[in-house]
C-alpha cells in the first residue's frame, strides 16, 4: 500500500438496483449485497489507517423512490446497526451521521443516535454515514445558522470567511474530502458534500457497488497517491 493515504476517504455507492437488474432479482436484493460490500470495505479502510471513511447510503433526493424501496432501505439500515454496532465499538471506530435526521424513522434514528453516542470517545477511524443527506441542503442549514447568530447580534456579518465557515457544517470536526469514489460508471456528485470536494480528487469506476472489492478501494488509493495535488499552485512549488 503506498504511503501516502488520503486523511478523509468519500465513497458514493452507486449500483445496487442495476447488480440486482443483471442477475433478474428485484432492486433490493442489490443493496443487500450492497451492505455486505460496505462491512468488508469499512473494515478494509479501518486496517489500512484511514481516519475519516464517509460513505454515501441514502441521500435526500433518493425519498422520491418507490415507498417499498424506501422502507426496505430503512429496514436494512436499522438491521445493519443492530448487527453491527458490537463491531464497531471492538473495532475502536467513531461512528457518525450526517443529513436530516428529522425524516429517518423514529425506531432507526435512536438506534442511529445511540450508536453515535456509544462510539463517541472512539479514536480509530471515524465512520461517517451520509443519509438522508443532500449538499446544498447542508450549506443552506449552515447559512440559516449564520444568519440567525448575526440577526441575533452574536455574530458580525464580516467576521464569516471560507475558514470558519466549515464550523457551521454538520460535524465540522470531520475534514475536506481527499479522495472521492463513485461506483457504477456515473460520473456526477449527486449533491454528495459540496463544500467538503472543492479540492477532493475524483475517481469514478465503472463497477457496480456490490461487486466491489478491498483490490479495489487499495486500486483507488494507488491512483490517488500518485497524483500531483496544486491547489492552485505550480508543481514546482508544491515540490514533487
Ligand atoms: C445505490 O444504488 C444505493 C442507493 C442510492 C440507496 P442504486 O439503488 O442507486 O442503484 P442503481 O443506480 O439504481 O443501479
Ligand atoms: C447517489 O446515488 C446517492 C447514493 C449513492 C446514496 P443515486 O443513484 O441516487 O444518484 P443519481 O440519482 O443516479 O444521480
Ligand atoms: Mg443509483
Amino acid at each position: 500500500m503506498p504511503d501516502i493515504l488520503p486523511v478523509h476517504l468519500a465513497i458514493i455507492m452507486d449500483g445496487n438496483g442495476r447488480w440486482a437488474k443483471q442477475r433478474k432479482m428485484p432492486r433490493i436484493m442489490g443493496h443487500k449485497k450492497g451492505v455486505d460490500v460496505v462491512n468488508k470495505v469499512v473494515r478494509h479502510a479501518s486496517k489500512l489507517g484511514i481516519k475519516y471513511l464517509s460513505l454515501f447510503a441514502f441521500s435526500m433526493e433518493n425519498w422520491q423512490r418507490p415507498g417499498d424501496e424506501v422502507s426496505f432501505l430503512m429496514r436494512l439500515l436499522d438491521e445493519y446497526i443492530e448487527k453491527e454496532l458490537n463491531t464497531i465499538l471492538r473495532e475502536n471506530i467513531r461512528f457518525t451521521v450526517t443529513g436530516n435526521m428529522e425524516m429517518i424513522p423514529e425506531g432507526t434514528r435512536n438506534k442511529l443516535m445511540n450508536a453515535s453516542d456509544r462510539s463517541a470517545d472512539n479514536t480509530g477511524m471515524t465512520l461517517n454515514l451520509a443519509l438522508s443527506y443532500g449538499g446544498r441542503a447542508e450549506i443552506a442549514d449552515a447559512a440559516r445558522q449564520i444568519a440567525r447568530l448575526a440577526a441575533s447580534g452574536k455574530l458580525r456579518p464580516d467576521d464569516i470567511n471560507e475558514d470558519n465557515f466549515l464550523q457551521f457544517m454538520y460535524h465540522p470536526e470531520i475534514p475536506d474530502v481527499d479522495l472521492l469514489i463513485r461506483t457504477s460508471g456515473e460520473l456526477r456528485i449527486s449533491n454528495f458534500m459540496l463544500w467538503r470536494i472543492a479540492y477532493s480528487e475524483l475517481y469514478f469506476t465503472g463497477k457496480l457497488w456490490p461487486d466491489i472489492t478491498e483490490e479495489d478501494i487499495d486500486e483507488a488509493i494507488e491512483d490517488f497517491a500518485g497524483r500531483t495535488r496544486r491547489f492552485g499552485k505550480t508543481d514546482d512549488q508544491v515540490d514533487i
